[in-house]
């Protein structure tokens, strides 16, 4: 990818305190700029996720980098009754908005925040029943580390739904989003947010990240099954949605 508009090629060196330094510089205008960037999209596909998992009544969901928890939120607006979601997140300033948002909205009884991060999950083995992780598991330093994670703290059958972005492969549609990903994203992100990096980050690391099918196969290799890639806005973003296996193959 070439270096943003008058700027230097962002880092794409995914250190945990660096990462979590750039979401707690951020967290401010973190919920503002993810509206208005994707147009009030991302809301719309935080519901696609959670429609997805098919919640059922009791249901103890945990969101991996939770961020402001507006996922964590999402899972409860689907109005599946005694839902209880945990929100993990390694930044303490994106957190914190989280929790202000849960408090104001009447919502800090049943959506739970903890500081961790994604690759040694505060959880137990096999007590969760859906995953969500949005927009997070591209800035994890180890994937694979994360997702066996994910896999260890669901239920046998347990469901996981991850949104990420993508690049949309219509030939005319893909030239315009680059334009505007590339170029225009990261100017407007650098001026609100007052950072140098992190939204000229953001195209970057979509860029180098897994292709949706290494992804795929990712979660296969992970005891996961059922797996469903689904491209949503013309591929902008791809929701994968998993289930655990209900039981470990047996070795001979
Ligand atoms: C782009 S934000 C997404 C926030 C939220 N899920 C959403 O849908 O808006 C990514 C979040 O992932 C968190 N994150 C990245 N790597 C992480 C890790 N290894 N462990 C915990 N949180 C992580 C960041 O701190 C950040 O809050």
């Amino acid at each position: 990818m070439p270096a943003p508009a008058g700027g230097r090629a962002p880092s794409l060196d995914k250190d945990p305190r660096r990462i979590a330094g750039m979401f707690d510089a951020i967290a401010h205008r973190y919920d503002q700029l993810n509206h208005l960037l994707s147009a009030g999209l991302d809301r719309r596909w935080r519901r696609v996720a959670v429609d997805a998992l098919e919640l059922i009544d009791g249901d103890q969901v945990l969101d991996v980098c939770t961020g402001t928890a507006d996922l964590a939120i999402a899972a409860t607006a689907a109005g599946v009754p005694r839902v209880r979601v945990l929100g993990v997140d390694f930044a303490a300033e994106m957190l914190l908005l989280g929790l202000g948002k849960l408090r104001a909205a009447g919502l800090d009884g049943q959506i739970r925040l903890a500081r961790g991060d994604a690759a040694r999950l505060p959880c137990a083995t096999e007590v969760i029943d859906a995953v969500t992780v949005g927009f997070g598991i591209r800035n994890v330093q180890d994937t694979a580390a994360a997702i066996a994670e994910m896999s260890r703290v669901l239920k046998p059958g347990g469901r996981l739904a991850i949104l990420e972005f993508g690049e949309p492969r219509m030939p005319g549609l893909r030239a315009f989003y680059l334009w505007y990903f590339r170029w225009v994203l990261p100017q407007i992100g650098r001026w609100l947010s007052r950072h140098t990096d992190a939204y000229a980050y953001l195209p970057a690391s979509v860029s180098a990240f897994l292709t949706p099918d290494q992804l795929a196969a990712l979660l296969e290799q992970s005891g996961f099954t059922e797996i469903r890639v689904e491209r949503l806005s013309f591929g902008v973003v791809y929701l994968y949605v998993a289930r655990k296996v209900a039981e470990p193959p047996t070795v001979d």
